[in-house]
Parts: C-alpha cells; structure tokens; sequence
C-alpha cells in the first residue's frame, strides 16, 4: 500500500499552487507517534532519500531531522508545576520536566543521534547496545552493551534513525528490561519506519513509545526500506 500523496505547502497557498508530495501514513498503535509532514519536514526528508545528497549534506539534514524528533521526544516526559517570577515582576505558572533521563544509542547507525540528543540535554548519561543485523538473514545479534549504572530509575531515550524487520529495536528493548527498565519509560526515537517493523515492535513492546518521522511503503527482498534512504550508518560514517 502506497503511503498518501497530498499537497504540501504553508497554509497561506491554494491547494493548486501546492506541489504534491507523498507523505508518511498513519498506524492504529496508540504508542506510535509520527511528526506532523510539515513542508520543512518533507523537504529535509527529500535531500536524505536522495542517492545523489553527498555525504556532507546527508549529515547536516538528517541532524536537523533528528533535532525535530529529540525535542518531540521531549514532549513525552512528564512535567510538574513550576511558577516563576519575570524580571518585571510578574509571575508565569508554568512547569519544569521531573525525572531523570538518559539516552542509549543502537550501534552504528543510532549513535549519529547522540549529538541531537546532547544539544537538547546537556550532559546526558549515553549508553550503548551493539547490535547488528546480519546481512544475509536479516536476524539481530548483541555484541556489547554499557548502560549507566542507574539506567532502572531513568526515562530511556532509545535511539536508532532505521527500524525495517523491527529485530534490532525490540532486541535493545529487551536489553533494557533485563537491566529493569519499564517499557513505559522507554522512548524509542526513529526516522524512518517501515509498516511491517512499526507492527511487529508495537506488538512485542506494546508499552514503549515510538517517535518517527515516517512510516514508509514497506521492505524490500534484502528487507531494506523502500523507499527508504538506503544504509543509514553507511551513508551517514563512510560513504
Ligand atoms: C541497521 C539500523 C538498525 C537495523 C534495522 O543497523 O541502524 O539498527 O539495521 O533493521 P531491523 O529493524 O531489520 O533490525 P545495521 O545492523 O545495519 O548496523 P549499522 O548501524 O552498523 O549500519
Ligand atoms: N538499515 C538501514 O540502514 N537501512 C534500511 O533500509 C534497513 C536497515
């Protein structure tokens, strides 16, 4: 199933003068929230699914998409009330985030989201699970893991910019279980989905919420993405 192709443009222009672009679908999981397809949002997407953007501008605009999700990640984290008085003397009700957070990042392709998550939190703890796929099965293997030694009593920002079987993702999930993180304290911060992996992570790991940018049309025979982007961690390290 194709994905919608609607008109794309500010708000100001008639639906004629609006190119069309395709834009992500929606899915029926509760726990799968997929960024509002501003025009800003397909148009960073645009340059990354290009196979001709070089590798300089891979980076820069797939940082200013993941800038988009870390700070939409945020949003997801309770707050308390927090009332402050403004230097002319007034005072604001407002409110001021609770909890501890940390991120992990799922290695390679994950850890280009580290730097977007440190310029929204300053000092984050980061932790690390490498996990790769294996390029003729597609199955996930662990290779390592360090996490930060109170991670149980932190909200987890899990990072990694592809989810296409969905292996890799629920595999770092169950990692943080075993170290007795709640999946309802676990945000699971993507760029690109693929149907098949939204639905089989929203079934195993039902409570762990996902943050993406798009839900694309599917995976192909090699279960790549399509359209995809191609090799994330390739195009974003050493293309
Ligand atoms: C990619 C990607 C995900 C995984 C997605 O990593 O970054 O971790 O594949 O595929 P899945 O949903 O089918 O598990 P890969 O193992 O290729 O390693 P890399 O990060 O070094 O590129
Ligand atoms: N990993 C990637 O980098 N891209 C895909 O499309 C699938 C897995």
């Amino acid at each position: 199933v194709q994905s919608p192709a609607l008109g794309v443009g500010p708000s100001y222009r008639p639906a004629e003068e609006k190119p069309t672009a395709t834009v992500s679908r929606e899915v029926p999981f509760d726990n799968v929230h997929v960024l509002s397809q501003t025009p800003q949002l397909i148009a960073l997407l645009t340059m990354i699914r290009d196979k001709n953007t070089e590798r300089g501008d891979f980076i820069f605009y797939s940082n200013r998409i993941i800038r988009l999700l870390v700070e939409e990640g945020l949003n997801h984290l309770p707050v308390v009330a927090h009332n402050v008085t403004s230097p002319v003397g007034k005072d604001y009700v407002g409110v001021r985030f609770e909890g501890k957070i940390c991120g992990v990042s799922i290695m390679r392709a994950g850890e280009s989201m580290e730097e977007g998550l440190r310029e929204c939190c300053r000092s984050v703890r980061i932790g690390k699970i490498l996990i790769q796929r294996n390029e003729e099965t597609s199955k996930p293997k662990l290779f390592y893991e360090k996490l930060p030694a109170d991670v149980a009593n932190r909200w987890v920002l899990l990072l990694d910019p592809m989810l296409a079987t969905g292996g890799s993702a629920i595999m770092a999930v169950e990692v943080l279980k075993s170290h007795g993180v709640p999946e309802d304290r676990i945000l699971f911060v993507n760029l690109i989905a693929s149907p098949e992996g939204i639905e089989n992570f929203a079934k195993h790991v039902p409570k762990v919420r996902v943050i993406t940018a798009f839900i694309d049309q599917g995976l192909n025979e090699a279960n790549y993405i399509v359209p995809g982007l191609g090799d994330f961690g390739d195009r974003y390290y050493t293309m």
